[in-house]
């Protein structure tokens, strides 16, 4: 996409683009303006032909300290308008459009992840950082809870007391700590951090695309909801699946383990037949 935006940057290499927050003499806190960008560019980015897979990071030091105390807060707490702007925006890109974007998202936490942070960490399909990078659910500190949807997105991605005690205390903790509590999935040395993000992306994209849309679209669904309403769900999600699929990937999986007897999913994820 060739566009420039002043408070984040975006590459593309192979499919795989790179969106990283860029306010890092700022830790990349989260501005009204950055909130304005982002929303932007991942409008743009779904439709953009380039793009397979979206990996959300952050320059500098940090992935992101949460929103700005100055810039989002407290600058605008005499602009009620203003503050309801940079607050729809806020919550649509990180939850709204992040949570349910049409290609898969990947958040590769690079450093500092604060507060507001955990929306977009939580929203993002897969989360891998450095093993060094540095949580922390600072509110407590400021006399406040972890509001907009944090409070919501601890309980929902971690197991409840992880997410009380962190909350409540206030108290930092590493990027290994956060696979052990399941917020990420796993984490690794910083210097294999862009690799070991790659090889995840390239993973992604090789698989096909419909497939995987509907296969997160239903996981995510289906999280919410009973038995009965989430078999019936997924029957129609299965069919609508077939009708959209050009590739019909269920028939020519099958095809290639029983006739051709030339894939064992056991064994390595279907490789796709070369696309035009
Ligand atoms: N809002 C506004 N500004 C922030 C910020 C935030 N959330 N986080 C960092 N900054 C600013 C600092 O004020 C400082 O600005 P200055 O250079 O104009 O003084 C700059 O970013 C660098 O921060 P600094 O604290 O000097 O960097 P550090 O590397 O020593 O520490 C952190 C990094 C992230 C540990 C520390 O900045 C911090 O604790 N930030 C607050 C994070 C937070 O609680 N976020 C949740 C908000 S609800």
């Amino acid at each position: 996409m060739d566009k420039e935006y002043e408070n984040i940057k975006i590459h593309t290499e192979d499919g795989i683009t790179f969106v990283s927050l860029n306010r890092p003499d700022k830790r990349n806190a989260m501005s009204p303006a950055l909130h304005y960008d982002m929303e932007d560019a991942l409008i743009r980015l779904a439709d953009d032909s380039e793009t397979k897979v979206l990996v959300l990071t952050g320059e500098g030091e940090a992935w992101c300290a949460g929103q700005d105390l100055k810039l989002y807060f407290r600058e605008t707490y005499n602009n009620p308008a203003e503050r309801k702007r940079s607050n729809t925006a806020s919550h649509h890109w990180r939850w709204e459009m992040l949570s349910r974007y049409s290609k898969p998202t990947i958040a590769m936490v690079n450093g500092y992840c604060f507060g507001g942070a955990f929306t977009q960490l939580c929203a993002c399909d897969f989360a891998i950082a450095a093993d060094d990078a540095v949580f922390g659910l600072s509110e407590v500190n400021w006399g406040i809870i972890p509001g907009g949807l944090v409070s919501w997105n601890l309980t929902d991605t971690m197991l409840p007391r992880h997410a009380l005690y962190y909350a409540v205390t206030g108290e930092p903790f590493t990027g290994k700590r956060a696979e052990e509590i399941g917020l990420i999935n796993f984490s690794v040395p910083k210097d294999q951090l862009r690799e070991r993000t790659l090889e995840l992306a390239r993973k992604l994209t090789k698989l096909n695309p419909g497939v995987v849309r509907y296969t997160r679209e239903a996981v995510k669904a289906v999280r919410r909801m009973g038995p009965v309403e989430a078999r019936d769900y997924l029957g129609s999600k299965q069919d609508s699946l077939q009708k959209a699929d050009k590739e019909i990937a269920d028939r020519v999986g099958m095809k290639e383990f029983l006739d051709q007897k030339s894939y064992r999913p056991g064994l390595g994820p279907y490789e796709r037949p070369k696309q035009d």
